[in-house]
């Protein structure tokens, strides 16, 4: 028996990139810390990661894996990409702009280069593909930085004239804007683990960028939505789920309670009121053991040892519905190489994402991650998480076959169930 379960009308369907991961040939935070780190994080990765990840990626043992570099060549060739995401019957895409390349001295903007995202934002219209902006995925211009990157006084200051130039110059042709990709993560990677730069670990710097990312949201939003009343503009949330590994057990649900508010709850509550549309970013599920995180050995897992738990999505999107405000998943994704997971995966994701459609969620949009392969932060190149896998050596494009399922279910607007069913086993780990 075959069920269809179909999507509302006009749902987008596309997949998510971001500037440094795909574009190549840039120039921030980033790319120096990456210079700097590069050995240590090819050291690191000899005990920091499983022996199976180590045999089945050996190429993390090596300095190279760790320099962004010409990481997709996205820069050069976003035409050939879209075409790909066209010919998966992708709806819409969403990229982010690189501010090191718009304002590369401080105050001073480079025409040259709103000129190529210009280029980009048509070429995706051209090909029926509604642009969804991220202004600010994670990167810095150096002058910036010098200046304290983003704990700077002036941050708030600096990204909110840099999004209403942006806004200016493109808003014409763009309808959906996000200004800041995951804040909670930076102040996690950055700040509280310290893994990221600037690598720091203070609790009180901690506390004090939430207000600072929720300012600079609500300033951004309020210069494009000067520009172009229209506008829709929200943030990107990284959404985790969360349970207690004994239920009832005071403590381990002290710390649900505190990762939810932490994580989930905060930059919302922070920016409440200046958002048009709230986001989903889902990779996370934790069962908290006071006083840590554990895991269930026999769960599916990505090649990151992530766990794969699609019921997360339909946990965090059905509290979002409180909101009341159109809900975009603008990531959702997985590292998986060999592609033996990606397809189950997505159906599984979508069909969480359905049963919130059909308890009343005001879900409008997917967007995988990603695209492409691309340059995974901290742990380089290995991780594969695009719908099209890149050969590093050549840069060809090679559709996977998730991929091609993903695209049918975007033709359609639907999922269908027994077909996924034959064409796929179930998750293993
Ligand atoms: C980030 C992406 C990243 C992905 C997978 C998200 O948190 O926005 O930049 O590649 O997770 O780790």
């Amino acid at each position: 028996m075959e069920k269809e379960l179909k999507f509302p009308e006009g749902f987008l369907w596309g997949a998510s990139t971001s500037a440094h991961q795909v574009e190549g040939g840039t120039k921030n935070q980033w790319s120096e810390w990456e210079k700097e780190n590069a050995g240590r994080l090819a050291e690191k990765a000899k005990t920091y990661w499983q022996p199976w990840q180590r045999e089945k990626f050996p190429e993390m043992l090596k300095p190279e894996n760790y320099i962004s570099g010409r990481a997709a060549d996205h820069y050069n060739r976003f035409e050939e990409d879209f075409d790909i995401a066209k010919s998966l019957n992708h709806n819409a895409h969403r990229f982010s702009i690189e501010w090191s390349r718009i304002e590369p001295e401080e105050g001073k903007f480079d025409e040259k280069e709103i000129e190529h995202y210009r280029c980009v934002i048509r070429a995706l219209r051209k090909r029926g593909m509604e642009p969804f902006v991220t202004l600010w995925h994670w990167t810095n211009p150096l002058w910036l930085e010098e200046k304290g990157g983003c704990e700077s006084k002036d941050f708030i200051f600096h990204f909110s004239r840099y999004s209403e130039y942006i806004a200016e110059k493109l808003g014409k042709e763009v309808k959906f804007w996000i200004t800041l990709n995951e804040p909670t993560t930076v102040i996690a990677g950055a700040y509280l683990i310290g893994a990221w730069p600037p690598q720091k670990r203070n609790l009180l710097v901690v506390w004090k960028m939430y207000r600072v990312f929720a300012r600079a949201h609500i300033e951004a939003y309020k210069k494009i939505h000067a520009i172009d009343s229209k506008a829709q503009v929200g943030f990107a949330n990284m959404l985790h789920s969360f349970e207690p590994y004994r239920r009832r057990w005071f403590l381990d649900e002290v710390m649900v309670w505190m990762g939810k508010y932490l994580t989930n709850r905060k930059m919302l509550s922070l920016t409440k009121g200046y958002n048009d549309f709230l986001t989903v970013q889902y990779y996370f599920h934790n069962r908290f053991k006071f006083p840590r995180k554990v895991r269930v050995d026999h769960l599916p897992v990505s090649d990151l040892n992530w766990e794969i738990y699609p019921h997360g999505i339909y946990r965090v999107i059905r509290k979002l519905k409180e909101h009341n405000l159109p809900i975009y998943v603008t990531e959702n994704g997985l590292a998986d190489a060999s592609d033996s997971k990606r397809e189950i995966f997505i159906r599984e994701h979508l069909k969480e994402i359905h049963q919130a459609i059909q308890e009343g969620a005001d879900v409008r949009g997917y967007f995988h991650w990603s695209l492409l392969d691309n340059f995974e932060w901290d742990k380089g190149f290995w991780p594969r998480f695009g719908l099209v896998g890149i050969d590093y050596a050549t840069m060809e494009r090679k559709v996977r076959e998730s991929a091609l399922f993903y695209a049918q279910i975007c033709r359609k607007n639907s999922i269908n169930l027994i077909e996924g069913k034959k064409s796929r086993k179930t998750l293993d780990r």
